[in-house]
């Protein structure tokens, strides 16, 4: 199992916007990239994809289930369709989008439709997306041990999620950080500023550093040429521990997404 480092988010992009950004991100080198059911984009995406010539055995894309499709019946069926829109006979990663309690299927129904998919080989691997410490190893139990290969969570310098990174890497899950840019707002934070003009870098180059150097693969989103070529080039950033200590220290429980009815209580 493997979830790669470095990918491109689609979140908030439709129509000719996502078209655009996953055609150019496709040009500069981006491999990987993020869907959902509920972004809307899923057949904008496979356009692009189709559009760019690249083979579809050198992309991962991931997609996400929204909450209406989590019954047993609907899953796979929704699964189906959105393979069809993103024209192609598997995802390399399926996710359960937001644990969302109490929408009337348990989670031992809906991982248990995901674990299926895999099996039909719908997907290449299975995961999790805002799930906290308690609703994970639900999910392990259910699933089993190793086969959940990340949770996708809102993780930035201004929210760390520490005492969930630790129980994931002691799982052998990789984290995945969405929103490492916090939406834009780190992008204005001295420290990070501070710390890329020692680098000659940009402060979203040291932000999406910092979180793959503690092992968390990371999916920016931009809408923007300029930006999605700087920002891959953060794989080639190397920051001191100086550095990764002082972003440590930007912690501030700073969430921006915690939405009604899908989120969990957080660690
Ligand atoms: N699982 C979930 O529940 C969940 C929730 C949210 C997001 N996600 C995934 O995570 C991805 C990333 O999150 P996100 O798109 O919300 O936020 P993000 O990547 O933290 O930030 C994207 C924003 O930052 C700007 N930006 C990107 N690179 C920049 C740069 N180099 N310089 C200046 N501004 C820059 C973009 O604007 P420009 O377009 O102007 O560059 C855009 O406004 C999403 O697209 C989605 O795939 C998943």
């Amino acid at each position: 199992m493997s979830i790669p480092s470095f990918g491109l988010g689609t979140f908030r992009l439709t129509g000719q916007a996502v078209i655009d950004s996953v055609k150019s991100a496709l040009e500069l080198g981006y491999r990987v990239i993020d869907t959902a059911q509920i972004y809307q984009n899923e057949a904008d995406v496979g356009q692009a994809i189709a559009e760019s010539g690249v083979a579809r055995s050198e992309l991962f894309i991931t997609t996400k289930i929204w909450v209406e499709n989590y019954a047993a019946d609907k899953l796979i069926p929704s699964l189906r369709d959105s393979l069809q829109k993103l024209r192609t006979d598997h995802v390399d990663l399926l996710l359960i989008h937001w644990p969302a309690p109490g929408n009337g299927v348990e989670l031992v129904e809906y991982m248990g439709a995901l674990a299926e998919a895999k099996k039909q080989g719908l997907t290449r691997q299975i995961g999790v997306s805002n799930f906290n410490i308690d609703l994970t190893r639900q999910a392990i139990a259910v699933v089993g041990k190793g086969e959940i290969a990340t949770n996708q969570i809102e993780l930035s310098p201004y929210l760390q999620n520490s005492k969930l990174t630790a129980f994931l890497k002691e799982q052998g899950i990789t984290t995945t950080s969405y929103m490492t840019l916090a939406y834009g707002k780190v992008l204005k934070d001295p420290l990070l500023a501070q710390i890329a003009a020692k680098h000659k870098a940009t402060v979203a180059q040291v932000a999406l550093a910092w979180a793959m150097q503690l092992g968390y693969a990371v999916i920016p989103s931009s809408t923007k040429r300029e930006n999605l070529a700087s920002n891959l080039l953060a794989r080639d950033l190397r920051l001191d521990a100086t550095d990764m200590a002082g972003i440590a220290s930007l912690e501030r429980n700073g969430r921006e997404v915690s939405p009604d009815g899908l989120a969990p209580i957080w660690d």
